[in-house]
């Protein structure tokens, strides 16, 4: 029986970690691409050409998305989708939210993949946001 429990703890532990260790793929590498293009032009002015920070708070890094702060994929997009850009939120078109929220994952640290991400399931993603960017 206690062998039997410490398997079971292993298998948990070991589950875990590799939670912890895979960084989902949520979107391409044609949106990030065409990203770069949204945030240079309507998100940049605010938020620095390397998301530093300006006006507007940065968007890359600890700062941003520490795994402490317990964003989520869906809040972020969500509120940038419809606050951002700030005094003109939603003015963008769907696709351009989508590829400026692929560009933000890419700059933080997420591996680009052959799954789009989807303006309505971006919104309700329970996806942690956690910035791989130290
Ligand atoms: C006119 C300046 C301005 C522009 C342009 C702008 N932002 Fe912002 N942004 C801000 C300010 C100011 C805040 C902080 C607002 C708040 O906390 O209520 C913010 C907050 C954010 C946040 C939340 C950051 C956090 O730490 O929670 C995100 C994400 C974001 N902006 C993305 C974008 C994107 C993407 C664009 C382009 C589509 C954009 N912003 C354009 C000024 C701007």
């Amino acid at each position: 029986m206690k062998k039997f429990v410490a398997l079971i703890g292993l298998a948990v532990s070991a589950a875990v970690c590799a939670h912890a260790a895979a960084v989902p793929t949520i979107y391409t590498s044609q949106q990030a691409a065409n990203g770069q293009a949204v945030f240079t032009q309507n998100c940049a002015s605010c938020h620095g050409s390397d998301l530093q920070g300006g006006v507007g708070p940065m968007l890359i890094g600890q700062d941003f998305a520490a795994a402490s702060a317990n964003n989520t994929i869906g809040k972020i997009f969500t509120f940038l989708s419809t606050q951002m850009p700030e005094g003109n939120g939603g003015s963008l078109t769907h696709t351009q939210y989508e590829d400026a929220m692929a560009y933000i994952l890419s700059k933080n640290g997420y591996p680009a993949g052959t799954a789009k991400l989807d303006y309505a399931k971006a919104k309700a993603s329970t996806i942690p946001l956690i910035s791989q960017v130290k």
